[in-house]
């Protein structure tokens, strides 16, 4: 991320935080066109909310000393991936790769890592489809690379993490066993809620278009007799 030169005399964090700020402002849009398309194209919302935030400066530096480096406005540029966040929120595991691969196929949209969460869950439980991506923000001078982190989730599955994270944060990470087993033993009924939606919600499909296909036959049918 090389910042033009007239931002030189310009306090540096300011220039980074109107970035990543414009770089949330893009993808968001993004997310939202690709959201009214699909309801466009298929009748259907893919997602179901999108939650976005910048970093804070005093979990900036807590992260990057947790991770043995100087707080310096470099080493956050470089090491962390997330001061821009976003967190997209959908109904059914199926809507999680539509999502993360029409983002992917967005030409200035560049996949720096992804981490799959899901194909692999953590020891915990934790389920999530993370990816780094970065994106050009055109400012006069031209483009500079700016990076997000997306995290999609299912409803259940960001259920779940929001409860773990509060947890993990109250015992500071040494939680007594038997919530641990008990978040586990969640995560696996989440797994199971999660699956049981997805046929649910295809039998509702399935059931739809032999309705269609019913009515169409029918129509055929009387413009014939007519
Ligand atoms: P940090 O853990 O943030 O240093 O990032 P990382 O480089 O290990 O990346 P990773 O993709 O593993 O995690 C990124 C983010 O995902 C975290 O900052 C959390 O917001 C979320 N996350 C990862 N693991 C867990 C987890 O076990 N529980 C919960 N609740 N959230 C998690
Ligand atoms: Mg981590």
């Amino acid at each position: 991320m090389a910042l033009p030169k007239r931002y030189e005399a310009i306090d540096e964090w300011k220039t980074l935080m109107f970035l990543y700020d414009s770089a949330l402002r893009e993808i968001n849009t993004k997310i939202e066109i690709l959201n009214n398309e699909f309801l466009h194209v298929h009748n259907y919302n893919p997602i179901e909310h999108v939650k976005s935030r910048i970093k804070s400066a005093e979990s900036i530096v807590k992260k990057l000393k947790r991770d043995g480096h100087e707080a310096t406005v470099d080493n956050m540029v470089k090491y962390l991936n997330d001061i821009a966040g976003i967190r997209i929120i959908c109904s059914f595991t199926s809507d999680i790769y539509k999502i993360a691969d029409m983002i992917s196929n967005q030409s200035d949209v560049k996949v720096l890592m992804i981490k799959n969460y899901i194909a692999n869950p953590k020891p915990n439980g934790y389920k999530s489809y993370h990816m780094v991506v970065s994106i050009p923000i055109f400012l006069s001078d031209g483009p500079v690379d700016t990076k997000v982190e997306i995290q999609i989730r299912t409803i259940a599955m960001d259920f779940w993490a929001s409860l773990e994270h509060k947890i993990y944060y109250k015992f500071e990470g040494k939680a007594p066993a038997y919530i641990s087993e008990e978040l586990k033993e969640c995560a696996d009924m989440v797994n199971m809620l999660d699956e049981r939606m997805l046929s649910l919600n295809e039998a509702i499909k399935a059931l739809e278009e032999k309705e269609r296909e019913e009515q169409e036959a029918e129509e055929k049918r009387r413009q014939k007799e007519a």
